[in-house]
């Protein structure tokens, strides 16, 4: 009698150390935009290879749309633990601290997507995610968002069409001095409160990727919008370290290989999303889509490559030129 109570706890004990060996690592992902943008497909993409890759020992929850953290509350949230992983956009780096990756935010830095990889996958890429190890987080990749356009309630053609204008942007020196650059007004604001500041009239208008732009529907309250793509938004995916390095370094090198193929696949689906998205704001037929001609390009460029040398002292610049270097971007030659 004695001996079969025994044995049947010994088996409880057993199936309770079995379940508990048996829980998945959390991993909470959290951004702040839709689940149908570049960056939460790739979130969600990122969620599955990882429970396959491990084998179900990592579970990946992704959390859209600023549900539990806005902007700025996000990194907080990395730093202390109360979320493991996040991918902002590089703008949010600057007012970390890491005053460096704010060479993304200077306007007309990069052309191209492929002038963005020279640095992101090269070495000032790997220096720039350095930089946050001291602040407790590692940086383990960037992934591509797109191009930014300006939107408002008026036609858009050259930079003097925005003067006066409130325009929101995220907080950052680099995108405040840009604004300015036009004699328009920057007003800095989470990005979930957009929408509602567009609607109301907070704001006079914004700067987004159209994949951002569409999916908040910031064109049904944007009477126009100019593709004038004067800056780069993208992210970089990073982690809280104490957590990443605490990892079993099997399960680590598995989320290492689903953080290599979420990237390749964050980067082909970037363009198609926000050509598609694009598409979609033309035929809703809510905003009007102006493509600058040249001449209004380039005065656009006249107007706001100078931000780069205002941010020199700021940014540094080493890093700029590194930038210049990797793209062969030379603004004398503007
Ligand atoms: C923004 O605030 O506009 C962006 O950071 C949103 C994003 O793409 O994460």
């Amino acid at each position: 009698m004695k001996l079969s109570k025994l044995v049947v706890g010994l088996l409880a004990c057993a199936a309770t150390f079995g379940a508990y060996a048996q829980q998945p690592i959390v991993i909470k992902f959290s951004h702040v935009v839709a689940a149908d943008t570049p960056k939460g497909k790739a979130a969600e993409f990122f969620a599955q290879k990882a429970a396959e890759l491990t084998k179900n020992k990592v579970k990946v929850e992704v959390y859209a749309n600023s549900t539990l953290y806005k902007d700025k509350e996000e990194m907080e949230a990395l730093q202390l633990g109360a979320v493991q992983m996040l991918a902002p956009s590089l703008a949010k780096f600057g007012p970390l601290g890491a005053k460096e990756f704010e060479v993304f935010d200077l306007p007309f830095m990069f052309n191209s997507y492929a002038d963005l990889h020279k640095v992101t996958t090269g070495p000032v890429g790997k220096q720039l995610l350095a930089k946050l190890e001291p602040k407790g987080i590692s940086g383990l990749s960037f992934w591509d968002n797109g191009f930014k356009s300006f939107s408002a309630n008026t036609p858009i053609k050259t930079p003097e069409d925005l003067k006066g204008k409130k325009l929101r942007i995220q907080s950052s020196k680099v995108l405040e001095e840009q604004i300015r650059a036009m004699r328009a007004l920057p007003q800095v604001m989470a990005f979930s409160e957009v929408y509602q500041a567009l609607q109301t009239g907070v704001v006079d208008g914004t700067e987004n990727p159209i994949s951002n732009l569409y999916t908040q529907k910031m064109h049904e309250v944007q009477k126009h919008l100019t593709l004038t793509e004067h800056g780069y938004l993208g992210y970089a995916v990073i982690v809280n370290k104490k957590f990443w390095d605490g990892l079993p370094a099997d399960v680590r090198k598995q989320l290492d290989d689903a953080m290599e193929q979420s990237t390749r696949y964050a980067n082909q689906i970037a363009k198609i999303e926000n050509d598609t998205a694009l598409d979609n704001v033309k035929k809703s037929g809510k905003t009007q889509v102006h493509t600058p001609t040249p001449a209004e390009r380039a005065a656009f460029m006249k107007a706001l490559v100078p931000v780069h040398k205002k941010m020199e002292s700021r940014i540094g610049k080493e890093t700029i030129d590194a930038v210049y270097k990797a793209t062969g971007f030379d603004p004398a030659k503007l």
